[in-house]
């Protein structure tokens, strides 16, 4: 018998506690949302990156191919701090050397980074509020305003990506409906909107109860969960669901390029690394040969997204060439698990294992 799921996920329509996290950029497909809520879980699209138009027609297929509860993923728009207008040339210029001589250097040339503008922002907001998605989470912030009661008032279940204690009463304060708390061990980026030291970042075995101590809304745990025993665990830390990404990276319908997946099942052995020289903002991806040069050097890094522009170049450059050594390989610490299979698989998977741990607690219990 499986644990009664919350009763605030049951109001939502979904029938395990487990989120496939939304992973921007490729990986969450609306074919891997849509089997993902269709097995009973609750499937998450990430649009961070997608303009309006191409916002909208990611929902609509989702659409198309569940009547299932799922939600979409939005990235809080950052305010710029300083002038980044010397780190950018001094970054461009090291990247065309180390890329040295390839066609790829005049492409980085080119590049014309800009930060997101709030009416790009709300113009995507306008779209997902009109297509009245049932969920909305955000990472990279703390909405200001009555942003998030607008979000609420035309029926969205809102939750908002915390990495500390402090960020999830901000996000409680603000008015979420629930909160995301993500540990250290989590793939890819971070979503810190508070200042801390980068020598004080908690992992989910000990974010997630503190968590649960300092807010009144639902905690969803992130962060290196990748089976049924971590699922449990997490319950049992108080987390009303669990929210899994590299979980999924290898999923049929994940849309992560193949050179991406084959690094994760190859590359067991290399370990993840916090990194900014991908995008500017701290994340975690797989070592590789990019990833080590940057952090070599002393670099001024430009801030996000600046740098994740400059990067774009390199990065699309190798994912056609299928060169693992110059992607960005988000994953978090458990990628060694992972597995490819179908998503909705994976779900049932993952609940005939939590049911497993769960007999199995209850048989020592009783001993
Ligand atoms: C490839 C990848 C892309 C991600 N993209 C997003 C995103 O667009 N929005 C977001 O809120 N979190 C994103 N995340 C972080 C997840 O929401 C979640 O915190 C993380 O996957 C949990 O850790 P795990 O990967 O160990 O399961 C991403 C994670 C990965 C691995």
């Amino acid at each position: 018998m499986t644990r009664p799921v919350h009763t605030w996920l049951q109001d939502l329509g979904v029938r395990h506690p487990i989120f496939a996290a939304p992973m921007a950029g490729g990986p969450s497909t609306p074919e891997l949302v849509a089997a993902v809520s269709n097995a009973g879980g609750l499937g998450f699209l990430g649009v961070g990156y997608l303009s309006p138009e191409e916002t909208r027609a990611a929902i609509r297929r989702v659409r198309q191919i569940t009547h299932a509860p799922f939600g979409v993923n939005v990235f809080i728009p950052e305010k710029p701090q300083g002038d980044a207008r010397h780190a950018v040339q001094a970054m461009k210029r090291w990247l065309r050397e180390w890329v040295d001589g390839q066609a790829v250097a005049a492409e980085i040339d080119d590049v014309n980074p800009h930060l997101p503008t709030i009416n790009e922002f709300d113009a995507q907001m306008s779209v997902i509020i009109d297509e009245r998605v049932p969920v909305l989470s955000f990472t990279f912030g703390c909405p200001e305003g009555d942003a998030i009661a607008r979000w609420k008032q035309a029926g969205m279940c809102v939750m908002g990506t915390a990495t500390s204690p402090e960020e999830a009463m901000a996000l409680e304060r603000a008015g979420c409906d629930a909160v995301i708390a993500q540990g250290y061990e989590a793939g890819g980026h971070r979503g810190s909107f508070l200042p801390i030291d980068e020598t004080r970042l908690i992992g989910t075995m000990a974010l997630v109860p503190q968590v649960v101590d300092r807010v009144s809304i639902p905690v969803i745990a992130a962060g290196g969960i990748m089976d049924g025993r971590g699922i449990v665990a997490c319950l049992a830390l108080g987390a009303a669901a669990v929210q899994m990404g590299t979980r999924f990276l290898l999923a049929d319908e994940s849309g992560a390029p193949p050179a991406y997946k084959r690094a994760v099942m190859a590359w067991r052995d290399r370990g993840t690394a916090l990194t900014r020289s991908f995008s500017g903002k701290h994340a975690r991806g797989i070592r590789n040969a990019f990833m080590e040069a940057v952090d070599r050097e002393d670099l001024d890094i430009p801030p996000y997204p600046l740098q994740n522009a400059l990067t774009q170049p390199i990065r699309r450059r190798a994912a056609a060439e299928e060169d693992a050594e110059r992607m960005s390989l988000w994953a978090g610490q458990g990628y060694p698990m992972a597995k490819p299979m179908p998503a909705g698989e994976i779900v049932r998977e993952l609940v005939q294992q939590m049911e497993h741990v769960m007999s199995l607690l209850r048989e020592a219990d009783a001993r």
